[in-house]
This record gives C-alpha cells, structure tokens and sequence, in this order.
C-alpha cells in the first residue's frame, strides 16, 4: 500500500453506515432545501414532547447550539443535534435524541468544562452529520464509535472511547469505566513491560520509550511483515502476538497474550499521547505513575537492590527469580534462585564453571556469547549474586518452618 493510503486508512475511517444514513437524509433534506439538524430540531420536540410538559418543550432553543470550552481551544455544536443529552427519559430513544448514558460521568467531567469531543473524538464545530463524526479526509480524530470499532474488531465499542478517557487518566493506576485500560495496566505489571520500556517516565532501555507511542504515526511503523487492514492499533495487535513476526530479530519476547489481553494494551498504546493539555485535565500529573502498594515497593525493590541486575541485563526475560520477587514474562529458562544447586545437577558444572564456560547449555552459550556479553568483573558479580540469594532463600525458607 503507498505511504498516503496507509495514513488516509488509519485516521479518517468511512462509515458505510454512515455515508448510507447521509444519503437517505440529504435526500430528505435537500428536497426542503434545510440542513439536516434543523430536521432533528424539529423533531425533537415532538419527542420531548413525550416526557415534558408543553412549556418545557417551547424552551427548548433552536438554531446552532454549542458548548465552548476555552481551556480545551474546543467549541463542540454536537448538542445541536444531540439535544436529548441532558434530558431524563429519553434514554430508549434513538440518537441523536436519546439521553446520554452514565449521566454521573458529567459529575465528575462537567460539559460546560469538558464538551464531547474530548472524549469522543469527531470535528466538534462541524454541524453535518459526516463531519461532525470526523469521517473525513485530514480529520484525525474520528468519532471513536461503532464504525470505528468494526474496523478495529472490537466488539464493545465503548472500549474504544478508554483510549481517550486515558489520555488524561494515564497516571492513575486504575479508573472506574476504563475495564480495558486497567487490564493494560495491570499487564504491564505482570509482565514488567517496563523492565525493558521507558512507560511514564520510568523503566529499561532495552526497548523504545513509549511514553509517546500513540502519536506515532502509521507511516512510521515497518508494514513489511504484517498483513491485514493497516492502522496503529492493528499493528499493535499483531506485535503483541508474536513480535518477531512482524520485527524480525526482536528480543521482545512472545508473552502469550489473548485476544483481550492484546486489544486492551493496543488501546493503551494509542492513549500514551501528549495533548498538551492544562494540567487540572490530568489527576496525578507530575506525580510518579501511580502503583499499587506492593507494586511500587516490589519495583523499588527490583531497580534498587540486588535484582536489579536481571532487569537491567534483560535475563529477566526468561528467567524468574524468587529470591527476588522477579516473575519472567515467558519463564522459557530456571528460576535462577535455584542455580547455584541445579547447574550441578543439569550440567555438572558449579555456578562459576557454567557461567564461565556455558557450552553444555546451547541456549546459554548463544545468550552469553552474542546477546547479552558480560565482561569477567560482571560475572563474578553475578556469581555472588546468585550465590548470595540462594543461600538467603534457603535461610528464610527454614525459618518460616
Ligand atoms: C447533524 C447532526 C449531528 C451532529 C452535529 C452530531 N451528531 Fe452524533 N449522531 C447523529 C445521528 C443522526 C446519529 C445516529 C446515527 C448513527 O448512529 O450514526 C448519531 C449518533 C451518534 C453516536 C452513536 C454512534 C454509534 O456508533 O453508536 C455518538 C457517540 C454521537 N453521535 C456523538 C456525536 C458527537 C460527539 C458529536 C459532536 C462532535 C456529534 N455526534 C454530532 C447526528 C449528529
Ligand atoms: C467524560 C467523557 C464523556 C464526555 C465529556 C461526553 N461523553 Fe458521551 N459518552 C461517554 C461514555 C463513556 C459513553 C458510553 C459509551 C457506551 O457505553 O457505549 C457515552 C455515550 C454517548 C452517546 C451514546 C452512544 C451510543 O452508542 O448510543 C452519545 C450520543 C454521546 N455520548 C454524546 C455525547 C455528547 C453530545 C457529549 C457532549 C455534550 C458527550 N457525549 C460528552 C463519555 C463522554
Ligand atoms: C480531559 C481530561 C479527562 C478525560 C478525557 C476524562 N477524564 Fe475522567 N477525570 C478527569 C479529571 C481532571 C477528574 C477529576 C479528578 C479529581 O478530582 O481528582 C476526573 C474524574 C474521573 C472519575 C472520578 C474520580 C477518579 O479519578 O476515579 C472517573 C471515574 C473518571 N474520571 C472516569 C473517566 C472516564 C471513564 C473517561 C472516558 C469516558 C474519562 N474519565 C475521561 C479528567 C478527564
Ligand atoms: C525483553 C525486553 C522487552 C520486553 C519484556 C517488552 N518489550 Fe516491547 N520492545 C522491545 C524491543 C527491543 C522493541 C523494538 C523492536 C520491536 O518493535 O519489536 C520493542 C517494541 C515495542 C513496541 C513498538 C515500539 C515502536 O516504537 O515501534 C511496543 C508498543 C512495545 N514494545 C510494547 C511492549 C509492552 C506493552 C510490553 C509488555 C507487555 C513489552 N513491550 C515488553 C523489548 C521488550
Ligand atoms: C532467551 C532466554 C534467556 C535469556 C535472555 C537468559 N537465559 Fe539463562 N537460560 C535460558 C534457558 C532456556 C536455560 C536452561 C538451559 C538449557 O536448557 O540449555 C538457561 C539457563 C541458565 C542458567 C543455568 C540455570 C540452572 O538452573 O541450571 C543460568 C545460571 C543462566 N541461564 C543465567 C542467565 C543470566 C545471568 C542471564 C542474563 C545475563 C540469562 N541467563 C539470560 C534462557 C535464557
């Protein structure tokens, strides 16, 4: 595919739906030569009509109505159509008439210091139905919607809409409404992703530093390996799959990922973006990224003390260590907690002899020969480290008996 297909796929995504509800309205509509939400005004009232008194229904404002929100340079005229937003009762009804869902959200994210697109996406001061949803050519942000969610296969569309709700909610560890984004979150835990990634400002270098990784743009990712509809969060998708597919030579190991699992990281990919938003927008901006209790202490524990070296080494990548609380994302080799005993056992070699001569294990000896090269000082390190932690492990084993 060429370069601006790629970039014109992934951004300004065509509702068929959409383009076919268009035609039937302007059809409509052309025929008494009015724009369309003048049609949806009109008959709105005939639908409030249905819970309101008479009087209420002739307050009911007509022409282009719009929430402007100067902290977010945003004016969003969505209520021009969508003008059952705030009405009890109609939430059977169908859009644009209906009341909005979760009406408590607007507790906490009050409309006239929020408007709608900061959290559905679409070209807020457009007032046609096409690109008012952002389904056109050079609108980045489409409505994040059904359309949208068809295109990503993802069938709760409103997952979708996470990925916004995340652009300001990125600090915290876990939100109410975000079930997707605080699965992510708790994977990237799980898997210490950040053993390997800069994530909000902490974490390894083996890896790229994802703090901006949603505003990489789709031309940007390598497509040379990958099949299927290209955009970010497919290639995301793919990635987490099996990412030596589509970046062949990746140390990024496989992390047997299900299909939730992988659409749940891919949508909190694309949430790590700057907007530049006014910092009352973002709770626990400039705070460390939020962890649990026993997460922090666990990761201050990994990078300060001894297990530090696993991490930084990337032997985590296979190896657990009890000792030091360091789960591996794949387990593929030992728990090394154990090695001081197991190498003479497996390959009847003590802990320095295997470390120094590692041809009996073909697994080790490509790892110390061409992946990850320790120079003799580190070894000895290594040596002490592994020796130490098994003889403490076994100290606190007995003790706890
Ligand atoms: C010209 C009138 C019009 C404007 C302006 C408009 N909408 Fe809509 N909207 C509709 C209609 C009609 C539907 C129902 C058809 C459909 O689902 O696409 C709808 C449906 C929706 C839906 C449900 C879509 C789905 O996939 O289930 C959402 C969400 C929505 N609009 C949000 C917005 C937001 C946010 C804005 C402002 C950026 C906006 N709309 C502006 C007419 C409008
Ligand atoms: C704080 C974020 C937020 C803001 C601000 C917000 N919404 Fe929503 N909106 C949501 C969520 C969450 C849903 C529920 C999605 C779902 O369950 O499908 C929703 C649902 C909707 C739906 C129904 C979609 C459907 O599938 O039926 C419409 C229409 C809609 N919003 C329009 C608006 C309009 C218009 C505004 C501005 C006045 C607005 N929203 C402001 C978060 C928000
Ligand atoms: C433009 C930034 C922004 C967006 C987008 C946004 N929020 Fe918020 N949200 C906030 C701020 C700021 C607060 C207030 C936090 C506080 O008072 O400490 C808040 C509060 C909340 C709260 C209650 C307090 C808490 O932090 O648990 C919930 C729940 C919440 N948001 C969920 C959502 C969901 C779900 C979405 C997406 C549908 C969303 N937010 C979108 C900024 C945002
Ligand atoms: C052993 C180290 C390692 C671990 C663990 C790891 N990654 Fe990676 N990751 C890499 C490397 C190296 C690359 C660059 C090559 C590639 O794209 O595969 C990469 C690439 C990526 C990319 C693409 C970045 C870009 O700019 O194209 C994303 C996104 C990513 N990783 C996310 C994750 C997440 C999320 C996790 C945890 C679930 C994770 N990684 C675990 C090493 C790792
Ligand atoms: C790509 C996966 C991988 C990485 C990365 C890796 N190892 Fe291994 N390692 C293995 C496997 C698999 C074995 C089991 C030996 C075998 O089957 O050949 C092993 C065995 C070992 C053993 C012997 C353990 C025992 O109980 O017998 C030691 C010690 C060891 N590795 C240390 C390291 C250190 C230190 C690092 C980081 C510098 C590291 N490994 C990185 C896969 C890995």
């Amino acid at each position: 595919m060429k370069k601006d297909k790629i970039i014109k796929t992934d951004k300004i995504i065509f509702a068929v739906a959409g383009l076919l509800f268009a035609a039937i309205t302007f059809a409509t509509i052309v025929k008494d030569n009015v724009p369309e939400w003048k049609y949806y005004q009109s008959e709105f009232k005939y639908i409030a009509a249905e819970v309101a008194a008479e009087e209420a229904v002739s307050k009911i404002p007509s022409g282009i109505q719009q929430i402007w929100v100067e902290d977010l340079d945003r004016v969003d005229r969505c209520v021009t159509c969508h003008q059952g937003i705030f009405w009890p009762g109609l939430e059977n009804k169908e859009q644009p008439y209906a009341t909005h869902p979760q009406m408590s959200l607007f507790n906490d994210h009050p409309p006239e210091k929020y408007g709608c697109t900061i959290c559905h996406g679409g070209q807020g001061y457009a007032v046609d139905y096409i690109s008012a949803h952002g389904f056109v050519k050079f609108w980045e942000e489409p409505l994040l919607a059904g359309a949208v969610a068809s295109d990503y296969n993802i069938s709760e569309k409103a997952a979708l809409l996470e990925t916004n709700c995340n652009v300001c909610h990125r600090y915290e560890r876990e939100t109410k409404g975000m079930p997707f984004i605080n699965h992510a979150k708790d994977l990237i835990q799980e898997k210490a992703c950040w053993g390997c990634h800069v994530i909000n400002g902490e974490g390894g270098t083996i890896g790229p530093e994802l703090n901006h990784i949603g505003e990489k743009h789709p031309e940007n990712f390598d497509w040379t390996n990958f099949s299927g509809f290209r955009s970010a969060f497919n290639w995301h998708l793919q990635h987490f799959d099996e990412p030596a597919q589509i970046v062949p030579g990746t140390v990024m190991p496989k992390m047997g990922l299900q299909t939730r699992d992988r659409q749940a990281l891919a949508l909190l990919m694309m949430s790590w973006k700057d907007e530049n938003l006014p910092t009352k927008y973002i709770p626990g901006f400039r705070q460390k990224e939020q962890l649990r209790p026993e997460e922090s202490s666990k990761r201050q524990e990994l990078l300060a003390g001894d297990g530090a070296f696993f991490i930084e080494k990337g032997c985590f990548v296979c190896h657990s260590i009890k000792a030091f609380g360091i789960k591996s994302p794949t387990e593929k080799g030992p728990d090394l907690t154990f090695a001081l005993d197991d190498t003479r056992v497996r390959f009847r070699q003590t802990l320095q002899e295997f470390v120094f001569d590692p041809t009996q294990s073909g697994t080790m000896s490509i790892i110390f020969s061409t992946k990850i090269i320790l120079t003799d000082e580190e070894k000895w390190e290594l040596i002490n480290i592994l020796t130490k932690a098994n003889h403490e492990y076994k100290k606190n084993q007995n003790n706890n008996q």
